[in-house]
C-alpha cells in the first residue's frame, strides 16, 4: 500500500501542485510562474500574486491530478498545502484550497512549512539519502544553513543578518539594470567575466555561520558608480565569485560541525552554475558527497509539500483544519 500525497504550494509566486507517492516518488508536478507577470516591477508584489494564485489555482490542482492518473483528489489519501513561511495572501489560497478539498473528501489535511520542504526536496531525486546532512538553503527570501541530524531533527547553524542571497543577485542585476530575477543573467554574464577583475568584500566570511549580503551589494553599486566603464561581465564575475566563496566555505564549516558526510544544497540560487561547481569540488576536497538537485526541486514546487507531508504525518498525523497560515514560520531548530 502507498500512500499518496497531493501537495499545494502558493507560498510567493509560483502556483504549484503535485502528487507523490510515500514521500520519494513523483507521479505529477505542475507550476505555474508568475515571474512574468512581477518582472516589469523588479521583485513580487504580493497583491498581484494572490491574486494570480486565486486564477490558477484550480487548473494547477486538476492538472498535476490529471497527470498523476488520478481522475479526481478522491485518488489521493492526504491533501496538504505549504502554510508558511510566506506571503500571507499568497499563503491562504493555497491552504484554502487544501482545506475545501479536504472537507469535501474527508481527506486529512496536513501544512507543511516551506523550509522544511525545500531539505526534503533532496529525497525526491536521492531516495536513499540519509541524515547527517548539511543543507545549505539559498533563495530569493532565504538563506539558511541547517544540520539536519535526522528526520525532523533540524540544527539551524546560520541565517542572514539583512539580504538573502537571492535577493543580492536580483538587487544588483536591477542596479545593473539587467531586469527580474537577477541570478539567471549574473551567472551567464559572469560565464564570460573574470572572476578576479574586482575584489569585492567577503562580508562575515571568517565570523560564525551568519550571512550578511546587504554591504557586498552596496561595495558592487560604489565601484561601478566610481568605475562607469568596468566591463559588467567581470563586475557580475566577480560579485558572483564573493557571494559564493561566503557560501561554499560557511557549507563545508557546517558539515564539519555537523559530521555530515554529504554537502546539499536548495532553493533558486543553488542553479547557480558557480556555486554548484564550487560545491562540488569542495566535497571532492573534504571527502564527502556533494547533493545538488536539479533545478525544478531546487525552485519552489508542489512536490516538495507533498514530500514533506508525508514524513510529517508519518511522525504527527493531521493538522487541525482550524489551524491557519504562519507567514513568519521558521525552522524549528534544536
Ligand atoms: O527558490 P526561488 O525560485 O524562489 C524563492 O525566492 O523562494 O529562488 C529565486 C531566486 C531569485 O532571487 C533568483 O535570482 C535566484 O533564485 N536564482 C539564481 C539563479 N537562478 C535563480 N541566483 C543565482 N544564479 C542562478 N543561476
Ligand atoms: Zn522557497
Amino acid at each position: 500500500m502507498t500512500t499518496k500525497v497531493l501537495g499545494i504550494e502558493t507560498s510567493c509566486d509560483e502556483t504549484a501542485a503535485a502528487v507523490v507517492e510515500d514521500g520519494r516518488r513523483v507521479r505529477s508536478s505542475v507550476v505555474a510562474s508568475q515571474v512574468d507577470l512581477h518582472a516589469r516591477f523588479g521583485g513580487v508584489v504580493p497583491e498581484l500574486a494572490s491574486r494570480a494564485h486565486v486564477e490558477h489555482i484550480d487548473t494547477v490542482i486538476s492538472e498535476a491530478l490529471l497527470e498523476a492518473g488520478a481522475l479526481d483528489v478522491g485518488a489521493v489519501d492526504i491533501v496538504a498545502a505549504c502554510h508558511g513561511p510566506g506571503l500571507a495572501g499568497a499563503l491562504l489560497v493555497g491552504v484554502s484550497a487544501a482545506k475545501a478539498l479536504a472537507v469535501t473528501t474527508g481527506l486529512p489535511y496536513v501544512g507543511v512549512n516551506h523550509l522544511e520542504a525545500h531539505l526534503y526536496a533532496a529525497w525526491l531525486e536521492e531516495p536513499d539519502l540519509e541524515p547527517p546532512l548539511a543543507v545549505l538553503i539559498v533563495s530569493g527570501g532565504h538563506t539558511l544553513l541547517v544540520a539536519m541530524e535526522d528526520h525532523g531533527r533540524y540544527r539551524v547553524l546560520g541565517q542572514t543578518v539583512d539580504d538573502a542571497a537571492g535577493e543580492a543577485f536580483d538587487k544588483v542585476a536591477r542596479f545593473l539594470g539587467l531586469g527580474y530575477p537577477g541570478g539567471p543573467v549574473i551567472d551567464r554574464l559572469a560565464a564570460e567575466g573574470d572572476a578576479t577583475a574586482v575584489e569585492f568584500p567577503r562580508p562575515m566570511r571568517d565570523e560564525g555561520l551568519d550571512f550578511s549580503f546587504s554591504g557586498l551589494k552596496t561595495a558592487v553599486v560604489n565601484h561601478v558608480r566610481r568605475n562607469p566603464d568596468e566591463d559588467l561581465r567581470d563586475v557580475a564575475a566577480s560579485f558572483q565569485e564573493a557571494v559564493v566563496d561566503v557560501l561554499v566555505r560557511k557549507l563545508v564549516t557546517a558539515a564539519d560541525l555537523a559530521r555530515a558526510p554529504v554537502l546539499v544544497l536548495g532553493g533558486g540560487v543553488a542553479a547557480n552554475s558557480r556555486l554548484r561547481d564550487r560545491v562540488a569540488q569542495a566535497a571532492a576536497a573534504t571527502g564527502r558527497r556533494a547533493f545538488l538537485p536539479p533545478l525544478e526541486l531546487c525552485t519552489d514546487n508542489g512536490a516538495m509539500i507533498a514530500a514533506t507531508a508525508w514524513w510529517r504525518w508519518e511522525r504527527d498525523g493531521a493538522t487541525r483544519l482550524d489551524a491557519g497560515v504562519a507567514p513568519t514560520l521558521a525552522l524549528p531548530s534544536i
